[in-house]
């Protein structure tokens, strides 16, 4: 028996369980529009729980740990967790890496390799037994009994950053992929026409150019995804998946944008 939870009615400053299967579950943990002030960039961050493990996707900033300890509490004991994964190396994504790493001893930080020697730079002193580095090109982390694959996305924008592919849930993490920002408050999105408005923008300037999109999207497109979840902005599930992939290819961004 398996179950998602992908209402359009879902509200980003709360927690949601977005898939439950067997032994397996999804979770996001509200934390869109949570102690970021105005100048902050909103983030999205996830749980993986299998067979009683847990991965933390993408914890953010400084100001979201004690939010996130409080709402992670709700679904697993903080021993649980297994693997902290970051998807690059941005503060946005790593700034309350130096707690958690106090928080979580027995927790892998799963970081791609370029960025491990930044490490020592949150206060990892034993970076040899603390980190995961993931390679360039990619592989995979096994929670529970799943293995969760880790695709790379170079460039898109940093040039070491990685998407994950729970093959349970058909859920995609894709990182800064995806990336919305501005004045919307659903979780999971309604109107692509809408939400192209506030996809748009960010994805002209932060993505490296066309060639590095259609590596990314010819990597990811015979994968049956269910959902791809994003680190900013909104979810985008069903129709919405092609919608992504087909703007992607098309996407004239970053250097493409350069004029000699
Ligand atoms: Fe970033
Ligand atoms: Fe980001």
């Amino acid at each position: 028996m398996e179950n998602y939870n992908l209402s359009t009615e879902l509200k980003p400053n709360q927690d949601v369980v977005l898939y439950e299967g067997h032994n397996h579950k999804v979770v996001y943990l509200g934390t869109r529009g949570i102690n970021t002030g105005a100048e902050a960039v909103d983030v999205l961050s996830y749980l993986i729980i299998d067979e009683g493990e847990a991965l933390l996707i993408d914890p953010g900033g400084y100001h979201l740990f004690s939010y996130l300890v409080f709402k992670i509490s709700k679904y697993v004991n903080l021993d649980s967790i297994k693997y902290i994964y970051f998807c690059h190396q941005d503060p946005d994504v790593c700034g309350s890496l130096p707690m958690w790493k106090d928080v979580c001893p027995q927790a892998k930080i799963v970081i791609g390799e370029l960025w491990v020697r930044f490490l020592p730079h949150f206060g990892v002193e034993d970076v040899s037994k603390r980190a995961m580095p993931i390679p360039f090109k990619g592989g995979y982390i096994n929670v529970g009994k799943t293995p969760i694959e880790v695709i790379p996305a170079h460039y898109l924008h940093s040039p070491n950053h990685f998407s994950l592919y729970d093959p349970v849930s058909k859920f995609l993490f894709s990182g800064d992929l995806g990336i919305a920002l501005g004045e919307f408050n659903y979780l999971i999105v309604k109107d692509w026409v809408e939400h192209l408005e506030y996809i748009y923008t960010p994805h002209r300037i932060l993505m490296a150019n066309n060639r590095a999109a259609r590596a990314w999207v010819n990597r990811v497109k015979n994968k049956d995804i269910k959902a791809i979840l994003p680190q900013h902005g909104a979810i985008m599930v069903d129709r919405d998946v092609k919608n992504y992939l087909k703007f992607m290819e098309n996407l004239k961004c970053g250097t493409d944008l350069i004029k000699d």
